[in-house]
């Protein structure tokens, strides 16, 4: 006889890797913990390929991701549209990432109205977001590290925004982004956001503890010693 333990994960914590380097997100993947991926500009310029080229691979090797998020770069709402529209094809987890500017949000509520994952970045305000969720964002991204950078608490904005969100029942999930700590990530959770989208080496540093680390060396020195 098997008893079958079923662990729900869909209500849980979300982790996603801020990074286009296949490599580092393959490495992450194997542990099972990763929920999906955000790229920028700045990101695919340091995989050295592009953004469609990035992106394909990710949705055939990773199809368990939720969400991969791709940045449309134009000035132009039907600019912003077509270029989005070319890589909703790509794979359902495929996510176009918008800019929260007034063309950003009109071409952010064409592709939502269309059935279009889409994640409005550059959130700096509980105003924007308001703005956004109001566009039909699936997914909001406040910058953290880069509020943090300017003397404002970036958490502070993630609270707020998150706050606002449940009073009245918006149903846009927040990604916490610009994360360059661990404390930060935790925290990002604590004030509301499901998923934080951290660069690998944050993810990595989720594992360590120095008392983990000092307990380990001890439990071996003992298990040699015993032996
Ligand atoms: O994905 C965008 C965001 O996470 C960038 O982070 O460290 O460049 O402010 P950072």
């Amino acid at each position: 006889h098997c008893t079958r333990i079923m662990i729900y994960t869909h209500n849980l914590m979300k982790i996603y890797l801020d990074t286009a380097d296949i490599e580092e997100i393959r490495a992450a993947n194997e542990t099972g913990l990763i929920d999906g991926v955000t790229t920028n500009p700045t990101l695919i310029l340091r995989s050295g390929r592009t953004l469609p080229d990035v992106a394909k691979q990710l949705v055939e090797e990773f199809p368990h991701f939720e969400s991969i998020s791709t940045e449309v770069v134009a000035d132009t709402v039907e600019e912003m549209v077509n270029q989005g529209l070319s890589y909703k094809d790509l794979g359902s987890a495929i996510t176009i990432k918008l800019p929260c500017t007034v063309e950003g949000l009109k071409a952010c509520k064409n592709l939502s109205n269309s059935g279009i994952k889409t994640n409005v970045t550059l959130i700096f305000s509980a105003a924007q977001a308001v703005l956004a969720a109001k566009s039909g964002a699936t997914y909001v991204s406040p910058f953290v590290g880069r509020l943090d950078d300017n003397s404002v608490a970036g958490l502070e904005v993630v609270r707020s925004i998150s706050e606002l969100y449940r009073m009245y029942g918006v149903e846009t999930n927040i990604i916490s982004a610009s994360i360059r700590s661990v404390h930060r990530a935790v925290r990002s959770w604590y004030n509301g956001a499901r998923i934080v989208t951290m660069p690998p080496k944050v993810f990595w540093d989720m594992y360590e503890h120095i008392l983990t680390k000092d307990g380990l060396e001890r439990f071996q020195q003992d298990w040699n010693m015993s032996q």
